[in-house]
């Protein structure tokens, strides 16, 4: 018994030693205790280290640990990985899960590569989020139903140029910080939602070149009092232009060519103060041009391919700023219908 002691407390002294050393390496690759350079060299890896990052390699042993901080792609905030800017670096490969282990990212900026399949649930993990870009990709589906599972910081949100198709989901109108909007050049060839009018902080709308299904404007976008720009060119809109588009008071830029739309222009509309560009060129716009009483900033102003009547306003001599007035192609009486 008394030699058996001995070998029971080596063997419990070797396991409290041994079970660091098993763990320890399979702790090393867990996620949460990676260091936020070693992530950052996963992520090179998962995307078969494309050539436009070779220089993303580890630091030399005693250096800084952050140096990674100093790629040009990385921003860091008091040494913790914030940014992520990976423009046309040709990658080819899905967004991995681990890429929320580095948890103080704020900003995602993958526009201009090859990324293919769904789109990326993956960065629901990502609570920080302020920007996501990506934009000119090879995104295909849907946007999910749950799409405002995406950090409630979102500020800019842009998917402009993939292949994403069906609905724009409702829950799209549910990001109480969301200034920057743009879907365009997709494939969207459903809905887009209502709700995308409760986003009261939005200033860039930009769903231009969709397939829309014969889509109005929904009323609700004219309670966004903070949009400077709104663009639904070429998708398939019909209807009338919201009476209520004089709400807008800080829009800047409106782009509605080339759809379907019928009716007067809104009076309400060239009222605005902070007008500089109006594209309704190409739908089926009827009656008179409204007099640009209040909207002296105007630069381009374009109602070309519609069915206007009546004569051309003489307010419009009064716009110093302006360098297109473009009305070919309407049913106008008297003037220059050309560019000057
Ligand atoms: C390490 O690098 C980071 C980011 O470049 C810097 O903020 C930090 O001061 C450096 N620390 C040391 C000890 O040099
Ligand atoms: C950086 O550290 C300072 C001081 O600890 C803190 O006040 C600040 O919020 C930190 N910044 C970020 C982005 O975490
Ligand atoms: C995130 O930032 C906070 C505040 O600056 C810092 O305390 C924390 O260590 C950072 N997280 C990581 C994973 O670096
Ligand atoms: C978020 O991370 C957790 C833990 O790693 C994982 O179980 C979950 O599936 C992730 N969620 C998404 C949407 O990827
Ligand atoms: C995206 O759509 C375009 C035009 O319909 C098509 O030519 C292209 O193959 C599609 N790409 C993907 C990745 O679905
Ligand atoms: C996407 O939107 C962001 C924010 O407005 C902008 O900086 C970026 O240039 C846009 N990308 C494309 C391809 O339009
Ligand atoms: C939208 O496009 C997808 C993919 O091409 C197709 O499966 C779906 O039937 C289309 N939906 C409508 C309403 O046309
Ligand atoms: C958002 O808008 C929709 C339709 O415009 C409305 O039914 C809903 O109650 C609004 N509010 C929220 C918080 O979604
Ligand atoms: C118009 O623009 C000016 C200058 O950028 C700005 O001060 C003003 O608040 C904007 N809005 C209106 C309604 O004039
Ligand atoms: C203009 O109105 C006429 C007569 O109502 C109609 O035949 C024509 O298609 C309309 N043109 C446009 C561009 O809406």
């Amino acid at each position: 018994m008394s030699k058996i002691a001995p070998t029971t407390s080596f063997q419990i002294l070797l396991s409290i030693f041994a079970l660091p050393l098993l763990i320890l390496p399979l702790h090393g690759n867990s996620q949460s205790t990676d260091s936020e350079q070693t992530i950052l060299l996963r992520l090179k890896r998962h995307w078969s280290n494309p050539p436009s990052i070779n220089h993303w390699t580890p630091s030399p042993p005693n250096s800084n640990s952050s140096t990674h901080c100093n790629w040009p792609e990385i921003t860091c905030s008091n040494g913790s990985v914030t940014g992520l800017s990976l423009i046309d670096k040709t990658i080819t490969r899905s967004i991995p899960p681990f890429i929320c282990d580095l948890k103080n990212l704020t900003a995602i900026d993958l526009q201009y590569n090859y990324i293919p399949g769904p789109f990326p649930t993956t960065l629901y993990n990502c609570t920080k989020l302020e920007h996501l870009d990506l934009s000119q990709n090879l995104f295909v589906g849907c946007i999910p139903k749950d799409v405002d599972r995406l950090s409630t910081h979102l500020r800019t949100f842009n998917l402009s140029g993939n292949n994403f198709t069906c609905d724009i989901p409702a829950a799209i109108g549910r990001f109480p910080e969301l200034t920057t909007l743009r879907l365009f050049l997709n494939l969207f060839n459903g809905s887009f939602p209502p709700e995308i009018g409760n986003l009261s902080r939005l200033e860039w709308l930009e769903l231009s070149d969709n397939e829309f299904a014969q889509m109005a404007i929904p009323s609700t976008f004219t309670r966004l009092r903070k949009l400077k720009q709104l663009l639904i060119k070429g998708s398939g809109l019909i209807c009338e232009i919201p009476e209520t588009i004089g709400n807008l008071a800080e829009l800047e830029e409106l782009d509605l060519s080339n759809n379907n739309l019928i009716g007067t222009i809104p009076s309400g509309l060239l009222l605005l103060k902070n007008l500089t560009i109006v594209y309704l060129y190409k739908n089926h716009l009827s009656g008179p041009i409204p007099q640009p009483t209040e909207a002296l900033k105007m630069e381009e102003f374009d109602l070309s391919e519609n069915n206007l009547t009546g004569t051309i306003p003489d307010d419009f001599g009064t716009l110093t700023e302006l360098s297109v007035l473009s009305l070919f192609s309407n049913q106008l009486s008297g003037g220059d219908t050309g560019k000057h």
